[in-house]
């Protein structure tokens, strides 16, 4: 039995016509389903639904064979136990810090000022501010960090953006766009000696159908 970790949603729904290239159809719908282990066409290949966050954790546990995991989600994670042979080039986005419109961030990074920064991406800010040289409080939150500027609790956001229209809607600008995003095909090392076959196949299934 082959297991494939996904979170529902834009990975899911970006990762099925990779499956579908490699023969693989899943026959359930997650959106209409409570179930959180789905069949597939392959009685060897199943599927589980997990938080995106969470992938990296199941694959490196051996939890699943293999998943499809963000950029961001595993440099967060660390990626310790993980083979990452592919960049699917779905899911794809940018790592930005954003601010009020209000709020002077070159004066700021400028006069070496502490600036209060609101993220779920703790590690990746920790990163980026100290490349910068740039002294940052970091506030971890789970969620909704475009609130973080409108209501004082911090200067500016650390967050991923698309076509910008949150940022937009909450009035935030985009001040720095510094890491591009996408998924990666995440492999468990001991899966890969113990079912090298079928693993390296769906690998390469995968490999051949990423989209441009
Ligand atoms: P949860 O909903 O469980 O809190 P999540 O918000 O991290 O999790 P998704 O929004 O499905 O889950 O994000 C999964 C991955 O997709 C992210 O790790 C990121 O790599 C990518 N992603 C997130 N937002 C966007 C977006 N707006 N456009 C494109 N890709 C995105
Ligand atoms: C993600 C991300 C941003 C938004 C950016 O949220 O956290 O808020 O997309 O995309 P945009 O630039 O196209 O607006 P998501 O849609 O995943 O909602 P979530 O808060 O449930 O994670
Ligand atoms: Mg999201």
């Amino acid at each position: 039995m082959i297991t494939l970790a996904l979170s529902k949603g834009r990975i899911f729904e970006e990762t099925l016509p990779l499956l579908k290239a490699a023969g693989v159809e899943v026959l359930e719908d997650p959106e209409t389903s409570r179930k959180l282990i789905l069949s597939t066409n392959q009685p060897d290949v199943r599927v589980v639904l997990v938080r995106a966050t969470d992938v990296p954790t199941y694959v490196q546990y051996g939890g699943a064979d293999l998943g499809v995991a963000g950029r961001d989600v595993l440099i967060e994670h660390g990626g310790a136990g993980l083979y990452q042979p592919l960049d699917l080039n779905i899911a794809r986005c940018r790592m930005s810090v954003a601010v009020r419109d209000d709020f002077d961030y070159a004066a700021a990074v400028r006069q070496g000022s502490r600036i209060r920064v609101a993220t779920k991406y703790t590690e990746i800010a920790r990163q980026h501010f100290a490349d910068k040289g740039v002294h940052v409080d970091l506030i971890k939150l789970y969620g909704s960090m475009e609130l973080a500027p409108l209501t004082g609790l911090a200067d500016a956001i650390v967050d991923l953006v698309s076509t910008g229209n949150t940022l937009r809607a909450n009035r935030l600008v985009e001040v720095e766009h510094f890491m591009d995003i996408s998924s990666r095909l995440v492999v468990n090392q001991a899966a890969l000696k113990l079912k090298r076959e079928p693993l390296r196949r769906m690998i390469d299934a995968f490999a051949s159908s990423i989209p441009a």
